[in-house]
């Protein structure tokens, strides 16, 4: 984790820097429905949520928060029209050749989590070329989240802890949380503080089940390809309202 820059760029006025927090995830929904509801095929609005999520990830950087992770991909979306899906894929080893060089220069370290082993290889040479460009940077963590699902996560740790320990390289006594948590795809990446989900769907969808034990919610009506800086002012300043108590008083 990065330290944060000393001035941040145009946080608002309303907003306490030092209670901003260290880790958002959001839920990009809405794609399909904004299209829809301009008369236009649903990949434009896929197209058009690439635009948010830049942004996004530039609004962060510029007021000091360390983490973004985006719900690109789920494991669930696979079951999609095959279009869409091929859509989605190309669409994702585009933007990730064509915005490497800048996420380079602004300091973006680039993490991938999810069965990447399922993507088309074309789209997992991009992502290790980003990956590996981008692994020293230290402005902000950004993390994709694509054929991901928590549940799949959950499983996997579990199938490579119970293998160590039916190697006898463990014992069951010795499985602790921490052992756990590195054993998911996020080890080494702090929880999420604040979720954001767009287009007004109170669900999680399989998303960081893990992880968000104690993370603030946040849902607004707003479709993905809208929520823009001014949203996400609003759900900043809505979580430092809120008192986290982690089940003190
Ligand atoms: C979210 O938008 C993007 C992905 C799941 C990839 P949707 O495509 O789910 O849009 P809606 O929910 O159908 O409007
Ligand atoms: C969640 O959105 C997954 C992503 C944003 C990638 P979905 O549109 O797939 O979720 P559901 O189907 O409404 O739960
Ligand atoms: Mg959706």
């Amino acid at each position: 984790m990065t330290t944060k820059p000393s001035v941040l760029r145009n946080l608002p006025a309303d907003l306490d820097a030092q209670r901003l927090p260290n880790h958002v995830a959001v839920i990009m929904d809405g794609n399909g429905r904004w299209a829809k509801g301009r008369g236009m095929p649903r990949f434009m609005g896929h197209r058009r949520g690439v635009d948010t999520l830049k942004e996004l990830l530039r609004c962060c950087k510029d007021w000091g928060i360390q983490a973004l992770t985006a719900y690109a991909f789920s494991t669930e979306n696979w079951g999609r029209p095959l279009t869409e899906v091929d859509f989605l894929m190309t669409l994702f080893e585009r933007i990730l050749r064509r915005e490497l060089q800048e996420m380079v220069s602004e300091g973006v370290q680039i993490h991938f989590v999810g069965d990447l082993s399922a993507l088309p290889a074309s789209l997992r040479e991009e992502i290790e070329r980003a990956v590996m460009a981008t692994r020293q940077n230290q402005r902000i963590q950004f993390i994709v989240a694509t054929n991901y699902g928590g549940r799949d996560e959950i499983l996997q740790a579990c199938r490579a802890i119970a293998t160590q320990v039916k190697q006898g390289h463990l014992q069951p006594e010795q499985i602790t949380q921490t052992l756990f948590e590195q054993h998911l795809y996020t080890a080494g990446i702090g929880d999420p503080d604040l979720l954001i989900r767009t287009s007004g769907e109170m669900r999680i969808s399989n998303f960081l089940l893990w992880q968000m034990a104690y993370t603030e919610l946040y849902v607004t009506d707003t479709l993905w390809p809208e929520f823009d800086r001014s949203e996400f002012h609003r759900a900043l300043y809505d979580y430092q309202q809120r008192h986290r108590r982690f089940g003190r008083i």
